[in-house]
C-alpha cells in the first residue's frame, strides 16, 4: 500500500496540499493518507473533515512522514521533514527551484526524488496538474477585489435619484493567466476596463472579456510570444514606446492590476515613479509581480505602501490570502500529478521515468540535481 504524507506548512502559508475531496479519491487509489493533525485549519479543512473522508490524523509531521513513501506540501520541505523521509521517497511541493540553491542542493542530497509542481510543462495532457494557473487564477481574481476596497470608491457606474456615480476605470497589465482573471473580475463589478500585453495572441482574448486593449503593436509586438506561450524580453527601443503609451494611459486611471512576468528574469518595470506621481490621489497599484521584483518601480514587496496619495502593494501569496479555494485547486493539481505515477490496478507506484510530465517535473533523484534548467545541461 502507497503511503502518503501531508504536513502542516510554516506560518507565513496558509495554504495546505491536501482537500477532502482529494483524500477521498487517494484512498480510492488504495493509498494510506496521513495527514498532521491541524494541517488544514487555515484552509477551514478541520481534521474531522479530512477524516471523515479517510485520512488519519496524526500529531506531529515526523508521525505523518514516518515510514511513506509520498510527502506532500505547498512549500519546499524543512530540512527536518527531509531528515524524516526514509530514501527514495517522492515529494510533490512548489519547491521555488531557483531560490535558495544551498537548501536545494541538501534537500537533494538527502535522497528524496523531489518534483516541482511549478515546472509541470504547459501541455494540453498536464492542464489539471497546472499550479501556476491554478494559483494565478485566484490571485488575479483577489487583486481587483482588494484594489477595489482600498481604493475605496464604488466600481460600477450607478444612476440614482441623488445623482450618478462615475464608473471606475480599471487597467491590467500584462494578460496572462492572472490578468485574464482580473479583467473578468473587474468587468464582473462594473468597472470600464483595459488591458495591455506585449504578446499579440492576448488582443482578442482582452476584447472578448470585453475590455480595450492598449499596446504598442508594431514588429517586434508580433514577434514577443515564444514557442512555449511566454513573452520574451523587449527591447529598450519598444520598452520607450510601450513607456510612452502607458504614461498617458495610466494618468486617468483609478485602479492598476500588473502582473508582467518574464520567465526566469525579474519582473518588466512597467510604471515609472513619474507616472506614478502622474496619477490622482486615491488611485491604487496592486503589483502582482512583487515577489519577483514588481512591475512598478516603488512596489515594496509584501507591503502597502503610499505615494502622493496613490496606493501601491506589493502582496506577496494573494492566492493564500482566499485559501480554502487555493489549497482545493492545489490538492487536485496534486491528485492529477500522482495519477500519473501511481498504477491504478496495482495500487502501487509505477513511474515512467520518460513521460514528459514526469521528466518536466523531477529536480532531483538518488542524491543529485537533475533538472536541465538546474543543472545548466
Ligand atoms: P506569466 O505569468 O509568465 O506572464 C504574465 C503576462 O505578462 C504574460 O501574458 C506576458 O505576455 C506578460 N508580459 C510579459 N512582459 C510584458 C511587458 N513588458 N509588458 C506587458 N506584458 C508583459 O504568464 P502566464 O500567466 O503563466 O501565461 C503565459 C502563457 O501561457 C499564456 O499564453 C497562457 O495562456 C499560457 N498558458 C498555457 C497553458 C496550457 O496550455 N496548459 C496553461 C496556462 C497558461
Amino acid at each position: 500500500m502507497i503511503t502518503i504524507a501531508v504536513t502542516a506548512e510554516g506560518p507565513d502559508e496558509p495554504r495546505v496540499a491536501v482537500s477532502p475531496e482529494t483524500v477521498k479519491k487517494l484512498v480510492a487509489l488504495g493509498a494510506a493518507v496521513k495527514v498532521q493533525s491541524g494541517a488544514g485549519l487555515r484552509s477551514r479543512f478541520s481534521d474531522e473533515l479530512l477524516k471523515a473522508q479517510g485520512a488519519e490524523i496524526v500529531d506531529g509531521a515526523a508521525a505523518a512522514i514516518n515510514g511513506a513513501d509520498i510527502l506532500l506540501k505547498v512549500r519546499r520541505p524543512s530540512p527536518e521533514e527531509l531528515a524524516a523521509l526514509k530514501p527514495g521517497a517522492i515529494v510533490a511541493a512548489m519547491i521555488e527551484p531557483f531560490n535558495d540553491r544551498p537548501g536545494l542542493e541538501s534537500a537533494a542530497g538527502r535522497g528524496a526524488t523531489l518534483f516541482s509542481m511549478e515546472f509541470m510543462p504547459r501541455i494540453t495532457r498536464a492542464q489539471s496538474m497546472d499550479v501556476l494557473s491554478s494559483q494565478a487564477n485566484l490571485a488575479g481574481y483577489k487583486a481587483v477585489v482588494d484594489g477595489a476596497s482600498m481604493f475605496g470608491q464604488a466600481l460600477p457606474m450607478m444612476m440614482t435619484a441623488a445623482g450618478t456615480v462615475p464608473a471606475a476605470k480599471i487597467f491590467i497589465m500584462g494578460v496572462g493567466v492572472a490578468g485574464l482573471q482580473a479583467i473578468a473580475t473587474a468587468r464582473r463589478m462594473g468597472a470600464i476596463v483595459s488591458a495591455t500585453d506585449v504578446r499579440p495572441a492576448t488582443k482578442e482574448q482582452v476584447q472578448s472579456l470585453g475590455a480595450k486593449f492598449v499596446a504598442v503593436e508594431d514588429d517586434e509586438f508580433k514577434q514577443a510570444q515564444t514557442a512555449a506561450g511566454y513573452a520574451k524580453p523587449m527591447s529598450p527601443e519598444y520598452q520607450a514606446k510601450q513607456a510612452e503609451l502607458v504614461a498617458n494611459h495610466i494618468k486617468i486611471q483609478d485602479i492598476v492590476v500588473t502582473t508582467a512576468l518574464i520567465p526566469g528574469r525579474p519582473a518588466p518595470r512597467l510604471i515609472t515613479k513619474a507616472m506614478v506621481e502622474s496619477m490622482k490621489p486615491g488611485s491604487v497599484i496592486v503589483d502582482l509581480a512583487a515577489e519577483r521584483g514588481g512591475n512598478c518601480e516603488l512596489t515594496v514587496p509584501g507591503q502597502t505602501v503610499d505615494v502622493g496619495g496613490v496606493t501601491i502593494a506589493g502582496p506577496i501569496n494573494l492566492a493564500g490570502t482566499v485559501a480554502v479555494n487555493a489549497s482545493s485547486l492545489y490538492a487536485k493539481n496534486l491528485l492529477a500529478f500522482l495519477e500519473v505515477l501511481i498504477d491504478k490496478k496495482e495500487k502501487a507506484l509505477k513511474i515512467d521515468w520518460d513521460d514528459d510530465i514526469v521528466k518536466g517535473t523531477l529536480v532531483a533523484k538518488d542524491g543529485k540535481i537533475v533538472h536541465p534548467n538546474l543543472t545548466g545541461n
